[in-house]
């Protein structure tokens, strides 16, 4: 058997066991979703939304990249976003970043990662604004994990940047944006950062919705 087959076959034990405690749990699933969380996490394999949170199929909507970014131009997020807030109308989002991100370590050295590059230069923009903490940091270990907490930060404020989330705080004081960070070690989320249509933002970030009705 090849490796991959095993997941079909477990695929089908899933829906089995689904059904044999719960024979309507497909029928329910099928209608519409109503999720009231959106998870931007990174894609690290270990690092699950719905499992690291016990939480089962259609309670958060999900969104992942290489060290959960929040990129002003990335037409990906972007569209994620604009549903999760608009059409779901989610009352939180959570970026959730990870000690020993891979990718925030990557952007920490000087070695060229190809394409990656482009990626990474967000999260050395994060470096540079938090240079002296970070560099106080012993060991690259801990200055990469100090790094994933910077990272996880600035990407909450890149949320409440951008004119969807002004626009939704606007109209209805909804969502709340939360920074969390996960540890391997232990498997618990610790929470770094809340805020919400109160937040106090750079004037120059912020947009004036008085004269248009659209984003
Ligand atoms: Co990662």
């Amino acid at each position: 058997m090849e490796i991959y087959e095993k997941l079909l076959l477990e695929n089908k034990a899933w829906a089995a066991d689904k059904l044999s405690t719960d024979p309507k749990y497909f029928i329910r699933q099928s209608g519409e979703q109503h999720p009231d969380y959106f998870w931007i996490g990174c894609s690290d394999s270990r690092v699950p939304a719905n499992e690291v949170t016990n939480t089962s199929p259609g309670e958060i909507f999900v969104h992942r990249n290489v060290a959960n970014l929040v990129v002003h131009t990335d037409l990906n997020l972007l569209s994620v976003l604009q549903f999760a807030v608009e059409v779901l109308q989610v009352k939180h989002i959570i970026v959730c970043g990870h000690y020993g991100c891979g990718g925030v370590k990557s952007a920490l050295d000087q070695f060229s990662h190809g394409l990656l590059n482009k990626w990474l230069r967000n999260i050395k923009d994060v470096y540079r604004i938090h240079r002296d903490e970070i560099d106080k940091q012993p060991n690259l270990e801990l200055k990469t994990n100090k790094l994933v907490e910077f990272n996880v930060m600035e990407q909450v404020m890149n949320l409440a940047k951008t004119s969807i989330v002004q626009y939704a705080w606007n109209k209805k004081q909804s969502p709340v944006l939360h920074g969390w960070v996960y540890h391997l070690d232990d498997g618990i989320l610790r929470d770094l950062i809340k805020i919400d249509h109160t937040y106090q933002m750079d004037e120059i970030y912020k947009f004036d919705f008085s004269k248009q009705e659209e984003i």
